[in-house]
């Protein structure tokens, strides 16, 4: 007689008995259909447990004729063993296919080297802006944000330009053109400065206020010009604040910026809100004043403008020129940063290529 799978895995003695041959052919159905380690367990309380169909046999031992007791016992205790030892089996090999599934949909190596996170940092136009704004908040200055699309009004008459001043021409301010609103009234801030008028006309003096944030001019890129830039405006008006006051407080910052050693310089200039104005240069940091390519070899930078303000903008806030005075400056921050940091093209600042970014 050919051995089968039922010979080789069934003991003899249960094999000979047909009730515990049934079952045993039974449970080795049920226990390989178990899907999963609940599956099982109920397959071992059905047969093994209180009231499982094995443990019913092993308890019918006690009412059997004492010469069949023996018999009986080992067939039950050969297929309660034989059962344990099918179960034991199966869940060996179901902890097997959870733990290789899992491993395999966690894709989970621990072997693999870590993954290399780039560290992210502030834009140094952002970092630039923030040292400038440090520097007066320390001085007791606060920051007044402006609208970056403007009236005419703050942008430039307000200010005192002339109706035909060269910059407000099409080649150097965006205009914004809105249905209902009549061309030239709303324009993109070609500077910083309408803040000064906003601020002052809602307030009353003392006022020492910064105001950061984006200009636009319509201009072509190239390595010194941007359609859209940063400045820092500041001003402060109150009674008796003097020219000296401005010398002061704009040799202070240029020092805090650009080192303890640099030399200030005030050129007289002009620019329609201010009278007198003037532009300040910081002795030349890269040549310490011999003369060099960045200074254009005249040991000076120029990083400002500035001024007192002009009585004609106290007119347009209401302000009375004789009782307040103040100064005003203004500074592009791509320029300090470039000055500061030697970079030679405007351009590189917003073109967000990593090469540049993360060398500041
Ligand atoms: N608004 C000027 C510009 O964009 C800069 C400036 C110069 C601002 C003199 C001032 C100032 O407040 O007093 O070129």
């Amino acid at each position: 007689m050919v051995e089968s799978l039922e010979d080789r895995v069934i003991p003899e003695e249960i094999r000979e008995d047909a009730e515990a041959r049934e079952l045993a052919l039974q449970a080795w159905e049920d226990i390989r259909r178990a899907a999963n380690e609940a599956e099982l367990e109920a397959i071992r309380v059905a047969y093994l447990g209180k009231k499982g169909k094995v443990t019913e046999i092993l308890q019918r031992l006690k009412s059997l004729p004492a010469q069949e007791r023996p018999q009986a016992g080992k067939v039950g205790n050969s297929l309660k063993k034989l059962l344990e030892e099918w179960l034991g089996e199966k869940r060996t090999s179901l902890e097997r296919v959870l733990t290789e599934k899992t491993l395999r949909e966690e894709l989970f190596d621990i072997s693999l080297p870590g993954r290399y996170l780039p560290r992210g940092r502030r834009h140094l136009i952002s970092r630039t802006m923030e040292e400038i704004e440090d520097v007066f908040l320390g001085l007791g200055y606060e920051i007044v944000e402006g609208p970056e699309a403007e009236l005419d009004y703050y942008n430039f008459q307000a200010l005192n330009f002339p109706e035909d001043h060269p910059s407000k021409s099409m080649q150097d301010t965006f205009f914004i053109h809105r249905e209902g609103i009549p061309l030239g009234e709303v324009i993109l801030r070609t500077h910083t400065s309408p803040v000064q008028v906003r601020v002052m006309e809602s307030r009353k003096p003392p006022l020492f206020v910064i105001s950061p944030g984006k200009c636009y001019r319509s201009d072509v890129p190239d390595a010194t010009h941007s359609p859209m830039f940063h400045q820092v405006e500041g001003f402060a008006v109150d009674q008796g604040i003097t020219f000296g006051d401005l010398k002061g407080t704009l040799e202070y910052f240029a020092r805090a910026i650009f080192g303890e050693e640099r030399q200030v310089r005030f050129r007289p200039h002009f620019f329609p809100f201010t009278e007198p104005s003037a532009e300040v240069d910081v002795s030349c940091f890269i040549c310490e004043g011999e003369g060099c390519r960045i200074c254009k070899y005249t040991g000076w930078l120029e990083i400002l403008g500035s001024g007192m303000i002009d009585p004609q903008v106290f007119s347009y806030v209401g302000y009375d020129p004789e009782r307040y005075s103040g100064f005003a400056f203004g500074m592009g921050v791509e320029r300090i940063a470039m000055l500061k940091h030697g970079i030679p093209d405007l351009r590189f600042n917003f073109e967000n290529d990593l090469r540049f970014l993360t060398q500041f």
